[in-house]
């Protein structure tokens, strides 16, 4: 369900569960950590490449795993990965066609560069779902975005495209889908074919002014965002997309 591998010095990591849309699951968060840190690890690895199908990236967390709170809170099973990602040393560079949705459109925050095909189909659906954002993207895409192309996005979470997320600063250009994913590892080639200490210090230096402000604020959301887990509205809005009916909010 995750495909790790590296070749010509770029670790590639596919997120392939096609028939659930690429859901994440908590063993695919855990693979994905464990490779993120191998390249990390790996001198030899010089740039990362996260991608789906053409014609879809990840809808997100596995909506079912929702339902199974079985943890601690304030703890996730996506946090390993949401680390690892956040603090990545290495470049990394994103393929997004198809639907990108939840943890699918947060984790490009985190990448360098972003490669969209235009059928791609990001979506924030936190509130829509009783939660709140994470992998500090309540953070983030303020910064990115401007605040109320952000509050857009984050409160309304509804579906958006591939040149909204041009204008957002999420997608750093729009390929055609049928030259997606080769022209991101055409982009990874090119990074891995550059002075490693200085691209990895040059990432190190800016993301250096936000680190300390991103760690702390996902340790914040995963506290809210594990307290609205238990919610009778998160409840209701998880049920009702395994049910395949539309929420009704009315009643709180
Ligand atoms: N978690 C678990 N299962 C998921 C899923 C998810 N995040 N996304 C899709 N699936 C499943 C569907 O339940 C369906 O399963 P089934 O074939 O057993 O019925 C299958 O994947 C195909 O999904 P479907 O909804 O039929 O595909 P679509 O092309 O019509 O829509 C999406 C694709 C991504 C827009 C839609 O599936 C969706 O909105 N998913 C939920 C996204 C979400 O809320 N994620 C959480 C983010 S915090």
């Amino acid at each position: 369900m995750i495909v790790a591998e590296t070749k010509d010095r770029v670790a590639r990591i596919e997120i392939a569960r096609p028939e659930k849309k690429n859901a994440l699951t908590v063993e695919m968060y855990a693979r994905m950590a464990e490779a993120l840190a191998a390249a990390d690890a790996d001198a030899q690895v010089r740039a990362v490449m996260i991608h789906g199908r053409a014609d879809c990236f990840s809808s997100g967390n596995d909506v079912k795993d929702f339902l199974d709170i079985r943890r601690e809170p304030g703890t996730s099973p996506a946090q390993g990965f949401m680390r690892a990602i956040s603090t990545a040393k290495k470049p990394v560079v994103a393929a997004v066609g198809g639907p990108a949705v939840g943890i699918g459109t947060t984790m490009l925050l985190h990448c360098d560069l972003v490669y969209a095909a235009p059928n791609a189909r990001f979506q924030l659906p936190f509130v829509p779902l009783g939660l709140v954002p994470e992998l500090a993207s309540s953070l983030l895409l303020p910064m990115l975005a401007g605040y109320q192309r952000a509050a857009e996005l984050l409160l309304l979470g509804r579906p958006f495209g591939a040149e909204q997320a041009l204008a957002a600063g999420i997608v750093t250009e729009i390929i055609p889908e049928a030259d997606l994913i080769e022209y991101a590892r055409d982009a990874a080639l090119g990074l891995a074919a550059l002075p490693p200490a200085s691209v990895q210090l040059t990432k190190s230096l800016m993301k250096r002014g936000t680190a300390p402000a991103v760690a702390e604020r996902m340790a914040e959301e995963m506290r809210v965002f594990t307290e609205r887990l238990q919610s009778p509205e998160a409840k209701e809005a998880v049920t009702a997309f395994l049910e395949k009916r539309k929420p009704d909010f009315s009643r709180f």
